[in-house]
């Protein structure tokens, strides 16, 4: 039985308080379902900004009517510390997954996404020390590493900055790793790598990879590959960011106060990718005979991306159940029923 298997089974006899920020989001969303179906209570905070109610209504559907009742939902703003204070009561432990994602919307507008992502994480710092909880648990992000340019990346080297949204992201990990030494909070970052999955949304301008190409191959639109399509990312299946989730909570001491890769190790280029979504689109009954557009390499975007995930499997116990292909095949069935 893997260390995660333990861990979800001991959580089915023992229930604690979780609040988990950006519930109705892609990642939030799917750590509510993954913990209201441990029978664990969950707190869900969330201003709906990219996030949507129907995230919310199709985690109701999944899990029972006495494990939904174990939800309550706080529309609320981290901007706003009265709303992190109130959502933040008699909590053991907090997944802080609300911020405002992307690259690109953050280079149109830092501002916007300063808010959110650090004056709002200081708020839940804030407040999370108040409420005395026993960990908190952050999103932090890939885009750190920024213009290093070893592969794969291990967590003690990272490099410049390339966009206002890395900017925020790293000041996370000050800010946490601050506040283990002021205040004793517990703090464990999880520097995702491109996570992909069910409920992530394919709509907008800022919409990631995997959904956009998803929805546009599905509605046999035009694939927009930004440069030559050798681009390589570390794509990672929702349910291993799930997983890394439920672990660093339940860490020990020594697991405590580090920030970890949240990957698979693998590396596939857009090109790749491409082949592989025509692929899964074509088992579900959908033919792609477009090819993709190629056109100028996106400011602020990262050459390659693969991670060295040795950390959270020593510390954390961490051992990612799906690689990209099976996560493509299993996020491929939900875009299909749901385009
Ligand atoms: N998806 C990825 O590949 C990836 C990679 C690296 C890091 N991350 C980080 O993971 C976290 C979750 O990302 P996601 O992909 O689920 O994005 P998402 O946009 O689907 O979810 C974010 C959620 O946070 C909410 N939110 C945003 N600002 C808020 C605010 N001020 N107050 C309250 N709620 C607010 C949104 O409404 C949304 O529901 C983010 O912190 C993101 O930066 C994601």
């Amino acid at each position: 039985m893997s260390h995660y298997h333990q861990i979800q089974a001991q959580l089915k006899n023992t229930q604690y308080t979780w609040l988990v920020t950006g519930c109705a989001g892609f990642i939030g969303s799917n750590l509510l379902e993954a913990l209201l179906l441990l029978n664990q209570r969950v707190v869900g905070l969330d201003n709906f900004s990219t996030g949507y109610q129907k995230n919310l209504d199709e985690v109701q559907e999944t899990v029972s009517s006495e494990q939904w009742l174990n939800f309550k939902f706080i529309k609320g703003d981290i901007c706003q510390l009265e709303d992190c204070q109130q959502a933040t009561q008699g909590v053991d432990y907090i997944l802080h997954q609300a911020a405002l994602g992307s690259v690109p919307r953050s280079i149109a507008d830092p501002i916007t996404t300063n808010a959110s992502n650090i004056t709002g994480f200081l708020n839940m710092l804030v407040a999370a020390k108040e409420a005395n909880v026993k960990t908190f648990v952050y999103a932090a992000s890939s885009s750190t590493y920024g213009d290093h340019p070893a592969l794969p990346k291990l967590e003690d080297n990272i490099g410049n900055p390339l966009s206002p949204y890395a900017v925020t992201k790293y000041v996370n990990e000050l800010y946490a790793s601050v506040f283990k030494r002021t205040y004793d909070l517990d703090c464990i970052g999880l520097r995702y790598f491109n996570v992909f999955g069910k409920r992530q949304d394919p709509e907008g301008a800022y919409a990631a990879v995997i959904p956009k190409w998803t929805a546009s191959m599905y509605n046999q639109e035009d694939v927009f590959v930004n440069g030559d399509g050798e681009t390589s990312r570390d794509f990672c299946f929702i349910e291993n960011a799930v997983q890394a989730n439920i672990l660093a909570a339940m860490a020990n001491d020594k697991g405590k106060n580090q920030v970890y890769n949240v990957a698979v190790g693998d590396r596939t280029t857009l090109n790749i990718l491409f082949d592989s979504l025509k692929v899964a689109l074509a088992e579900n009954g959908v033919i792609v005979d477009k090819p993709p557009v190629y056109r100028d390499f996106r400011a602020g975007d990262v050459r390659h991306s693969q991670a060295d995930i040795s950390k959270a499997n020593t510390l954390l116990g961490y051992e990612p159940e799906y690689r990209i292909q099976q996560g493509i095949t299993k996020a491929m069935k939900w875009y299909v029923s749901h385009l």
